[in-house]
């Protein structure tokens, strides 16, 4: 049976991190026949990241969501050339120039979430970061609104898609953590329901990429029209309406629960210290909201660099060996795959030195950590598969942190039982929903 019974379902990730405390910065775990390696040292996840001698591996999670996302950018093979394809006619649509032309997008979402706290006392903060992530990404890159802000209650195909997403969420997790045969069975139960629901949210994919291709929603250079329209250069095609389809709903998964996450735990820090929020409203009231404010607002950035390090929401990732070779002493074949535990390596005192447990923002200002080249700080993983969202997501946040921190003053309305949030997992790591106290912060 091997560690069967040792796996935490509920909590995978963080009961490696303590494991790894006691036994050590690389160690396997044998699950029934399988055998999983994890890295968990800062060192050897960072050797793990050398493109020379590791690859991004389809595995684990990820490949559970191939069912959903199929041939999208986050779940097709390296090798399908339809990945190469998307990835180039894609790249420009998260380039700087073009979140010039989102902020806008970005701005009418902080300003509806700004309106609807606005009066209120006590607010979800983790149904608000759904909810604006969403509107975000629906608006900046298919130039929807889905009504999720509004009074008058959620347009009803938004609505159908909230559930449907957040059940196929559920249900690709459930079945990853699953034991083999709870799985087996809970899949029987589960996938009419499964089936039903993502068929609702492709229908509703499909009307938006109807709408546009018939006319009936005016032409826009938003990620959709790129995806219609570009044509590729190496090959001299567009991409296939499957393929785009795969490609919006992978933005809507991959783009809105990750951001989420972060704006989720920041805001929990930002709650439970009313100081650090104060220098993100000061940093707000000086740069101003337009583009470049937002985009060099350094002390908001080094808040939510802070919480990925600690809290990365996808909290691990897998690489496969390119070649024979040693890590940590053990010998890796080619082709074989392990996990590199993110979410520990980024809390290694032997990198992050004595101090790598604390929320501490102010550790990137030092001189040292800003030379730190991408092999230690990889929350949007690393190489050609790295996250193409990532200025994307770091836009939105600091746009939404500074906008929230401006308007309101933030208390957590259960007080804290330690000095970070208790988190939970769904494939992605998220704090268990909490409320915040608001009151309306004084002007200058
Ligand atoms: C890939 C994290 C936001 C779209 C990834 C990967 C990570 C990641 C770790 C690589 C996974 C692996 O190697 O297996 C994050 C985090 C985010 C975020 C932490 C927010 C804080 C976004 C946003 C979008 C997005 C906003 C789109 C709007 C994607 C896509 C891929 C990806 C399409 C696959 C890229 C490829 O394989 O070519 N992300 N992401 N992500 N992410 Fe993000």
């Amino acid at each position: 049976m091997g560690d069967v019974f040792g796996v935490d379902r509920n909590n995978p990730t963080q009961h490696e991190m303590t494991l790894a405390e006691r036994l050590g910065p690389i160690f396997e775990r044998k699950l029934l026949d399988v055998r999983l390696v994890l890295v968990a040292g800062g060192e050897l996840a960072g050797q793990c990241n050398d493109e020379d001698n590791w690859a991004r591996a389809l595995a684990g999670p990820t490949l559970k969501f191939r069912g959903i996302t199929g041939s999208g950018l986050f779940t097709a093979k390296t090798s399908d050339p339809l990945w190469g394809q998307a990835r180039r006619v894609l790249e420009p649509g998260f380039a700087q120039s073009a979140l010039r032309t989102y902020h806008a997008a970005m701005q009418s979402v902080a300003d509806d979430l700004i309106e609807y706290w606005s009066g209120r006392e006590v607010v979800d903060v983790h149904t608000a970061m759904t909810n604006a992530t969403l509107e975000v990404i629906a608006r900046a890159g298919f130039s929807r609104n889905l009504g999720l802000f509004t009074q008058e209650g959620v347009d009803p195909q938004a609505q159908t898609l909230l559930v449907a997403l957040d059940q196929v969420l559920t249900w690709a997790s459930e079945s990853t953590n699953d034991l083999p045969v709870v799985g087996q069975v809970r899949g029987l139960f589960h996938e009419r329901a499964f089936q039903a629901n993502l068929e609702k949210t492709r229908a509703f994919i499909d009307g938006i990429v109807a709408d546009r291709v018939s006319g009936k929603e005016p032409a826009s250079d938003d990620l959709l029209g790129l995806m219609l329209d570009t044509v590729d250069p190496d090959t001299g095609e567009k991409l296939p309406h499957q393929n785009v389809r795969d490609q919006v709903l992978t933005f809507l998964v991959a783009g809105h629960e990750t951001t989420a996450a972060l704006l989720e735990v920041t805001l929990w820090y930002l709650a439970a210290r009313p100081g650090l929020a104060q220098q993100v409203t000061d940093e707000a009231r000086t740069r101003g909201f337009d583009y470049s404010g937002v985009a060099g607002m350094r002390t908001t950035r080094n808040i939510l660099n802070e919480s990925l390090r600690l809290w990365p929401p996808v909290p691990g990732i897998f690489r496969v060996s390119r070649k024979d070779q040693q890590l940590g002493g053990y010998d890796i074949p080619a082709g074989y795959a392990v996990f590199v535990l993110t979410l520990a390596a980024q809390r290694d005192p032997e990198v992050w030195g004595p101090t790598a447990a604390a929320f501490d923002p102010e550790r990137w200002e030092a001189k040292a950590l800003r030379e730190y080249p991408d092999r230690y700080f990889t929350p949007f993983g690393t190489g050609p598969r790295s996250c193409i969202g990532r200025a994307f997501a770091m836009q939105e946040s600091a746009l939404l942190v500074s906008r929230i921190c401006d308007a309101f003053e933030l208390s957590l309305a259960e007080p804290a039982a330690g000095s970070d949030p208790e988190m939970t997992e769904r494939g992605t790591l998220r704090p268990v929903p909490f409320s915040v106290k608001l009151s309306a912060r004084a002007a200058v």
